[in-house]
């Protein structure tokens, strides 16, 4: 049998297969051997034991002096036959380091890594996934219901003089003077003077600008949230496919000090013993963060990243994900232009705001609207490039660190957007002093056409006792809610992983005076795993928009059947999700639905596929 050298993916596998010589052997290795290569695995007994026991030698006797550690271990490795063989077939120029980096992958963290970073997946594990994002590789790998999000960045892949050019650049600009206000650029225009490698300016941008290895995972689209706490465990993500993954990383003390000066520098605003919660929108990366610092913590810095969707959510979004039905899809339409006051209510990150967006989406294209929010979180941008009259009034975060000028407390931005004549009202999250004025509000009547908001809570009667007996809204208010949509995260059987699903739709009925009345009009069955319509024909919500529009009940049904059939055909249309098709659609739809129009369906058809030519 001949020797056989192969490439597979990133190793360079050789077998001698007892046939060649061992010069023949090095040759033929140093030959094959080029940048990609990261590791050789050789099946030549005699060059791997002798290598191996060579090596070893030399490292099992390691002192306390890493120098004398270094040539020692050196000096062993001269003594392999490997490395003296290679040295005579070496082409000039070439240095004895050239081929430990050809021969053998030296393990190396780069210094500017402080973080811990574990890239072997551990026993017990199996890897049920693999990708990139650039030059970094990502394994998924899972044991029972726990799955791990295996990072091996790109850094790993440096040999000694990448990371040697790396370092010096990163120590320069460390060293450097420059104008806090346009850091960023300048530091930038810096990195792209340098006459390096793309890939190795990428390292330097993420180590010097940027949050590091965090990054990397910044730009895997597959994660949408990310985790630090403060206990100092390993960082979670949140991935697409997965759900809630722990990563390989384990962020130092320095690393987590590093993030929270970025964030300082970026926002301009304190975060430290005396203002503990930082909640800032990142520019340049399309995220939010939220941090924590004791004393609000019993120990240490906690954050919590979040990525906003390049597209905003939609209900054909909803529809596909399961999160609702079409039938339920048809019913949202139908309230929301029933002008009727929803309340978002759910635990944290069970997809209250997402669903506001999606929400917003379907107010019709002539009304205005007014959007309250304290953290930019909706796609305000998006929608108004849609064609939505958007005016975004900020306030400022109840717990808030320093007020600059221009936000106005919750109340004051409530009774601005008042004045600002009728409008939709969106109010990004309840959770302040504001409620009593949004409710107040609410009651006369004086936000006019619909009032959408998320509150946080678990059930209906923890929203409504967070409502009165926390924010101190007179229970009479509170009933100008008419719909309380309810969201949650269930888990998948006995699987950690969960979904988001709208778990009910409740109205608030108005004949009380202390104890709430409330109806489920739409309830989750558990056996299908699908929130259902139950009786509608008795709703009182239903009836009052039968009122409004001068229908009947069962016309108003039919109008929500549908709606719900041209939900159905926008799904299928997978391309078309962009904000203005669906205001578009949307209007389309109640223009053929006021008209009666037999060909409801075909119409709505033609409009898909003249939007599709567009
Ligand atoms: N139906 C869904 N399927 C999958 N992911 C979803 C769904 N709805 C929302 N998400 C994602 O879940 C995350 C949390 O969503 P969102 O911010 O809307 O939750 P929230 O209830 O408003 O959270 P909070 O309580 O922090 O305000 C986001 O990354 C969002 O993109
Ligand atoms: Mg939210």
């Amino acid at each position: 049998m001949k020797g056989l050298i192969k490439q597979e993916r990133d190793s360079l596998i050789i077998n001698s297969g007892g046939s060649l010589s061992n010069k023949e052997l090095l040759k033929n290795v140093i030959e094959h051997v080029d940048e990609s290569i990261n590791k050789i695995v050789i099946f030549s007994e005699f060059l791997r034991k002798e290598y191996k026991t060579k090596l070893l030698k030399g490292l099992k006797e390691l002192t306390t002096n890493p120098i004398q550690d270094y040539l020692q271990g050196k000096k062993e490795l001269e003594k392999t036959r490997i490395i003296k063989e290679a040295k005579k077939i070496m082409k000039p120029g070439m240095s004895s380091t050239d081929i430990y980096n050809k021969l053998l992958t030296p393990k190396i963290t780069p210094r500017f890594i402080n973080s811990q970073l574990k890239t072997r997946i551990p026993k017990g594990y199996k890897k049920v996934k693999e990708y990139k994002v650039k030059e970094s590789s990502i394994s998924i790998a899972n044991k029972g219901n726990q799955f791990l999000y295996i990072l091996k960045p790109f850094e790993l892949k440096l040999y000694y003089e990448s990371i040697k050019k790396v370092s010096g650049v990163i120590k320069e600009l460390e060293e450097a003077d420059f104008n806090i206000s346009d850091l960023r650029k300048d530091v930038l225009k810096k990195i792209n003077s340098k006459k390096i490698d793309n890939k190795l300016k990428n390292v330097i941008k993420r180590h010097s600008i940027g949050f590091g290895l965090l990054d990397i995972i910044f730009n895997d689209k597959r994660v949408q949230d990310v985790y630090f706490y403060s206990s100092g465990s390993n960082l979670h993500i949140n991935h697409s496919i997965y759900g809630d993954c722990e990563t390989n990383i384990k962020l130092s003390g320095k690393d987590v000090e590093n993030i929270a000066t970025k964030i300082r520098v970026a926002s301009g605003r304190p975060f430290d013993d005396s203002f503990p919660v930082i909640d800032y929108e990142l520019e340049g990366y399309d995220l939010r963060v939220c941090g924590v610092r004791e004393p609000l913590t019993f120990n240490g810095i906690g954050y919590a990243f979040r990525k906003h969707r390049q597209k905003p959510w939609n209900l054909s979004d909803f529809i596909e994900n399961g999160m609702i039905t079409t039938e339920i899809a048809g019913l949202l339409n139908f309230l929301v232009d029933g002008q009727c006051s929803i309340l978002i209510t759910g635990p944290r990150g069970s997809g209250k705001t997402s669903l506001l967006s999606a929400l917003i989406n379907e107010v019709p294209l002539n009304q205005r609207i007014i959007v309250i929010e304290d953290t930019p979180e909706l796609p305000v941008k998006k929608l108004s490039k849609a064609g939505f009259k958007i005016q975004h009034l900020r306030i400022k975060a109840p717990l808030k660190e320093r007020t600059t000028g221009y936000e106005l407390s919750a109340e004051e931005a409530l009774r601005t957007a008042l004045r600002l004549g009728e409008s939709v009202l969106v109010m990004g999250e309840v959770r302040g002093e504001e409620a009593k004025a949004l409710f107040e509000a609410m009651r006369v009547g004086a936000t006019g056409n619909v009032v959408l908001g998320t509150i946080h809570g678990s059930t209906v009667y923890d929203t409504f006792d967070r409502v009165v007996n926390d924010l101190k809204v007179p229970a009479t208010s509170f009933k100008s809610t008419d719909i309380i949509i309810s969201c949650a995260n269930l888990r998948r059987g006995e699987s950690l992983l969960s979904d988001r699903r709208v778990v009910s739709i409740t109205e608030v009925h108005k004949n009380w005076t202390n104890k709430p009345v409330f109806k489920e009009i739409a309830r989750f069955d558990n056996q299908s795993k699908k929130l259902k319509i139950t009786k509608l024909k008795e709703s009182y919500v239903i009836n009052k928009i039968a009122e409004l529009k001068g229908m009947s009940v069962n016309q108003c049904l039919n109008s929500i059947k549908l709606r719900a059939k041209a939900k159905e055909l926008l799904v299928k249309h997978l391309g078309l999700r962009n904000p203005s098709i669906i205001a578009g659609y949307n209007t389309k739809i109640s223009e053929l639905l006021s008209q009666k129009d037999k060909k409801f369906l075909s119409k709505l058809r033609e409009f898909l596929y003249s939007a599709t030519k567009e």
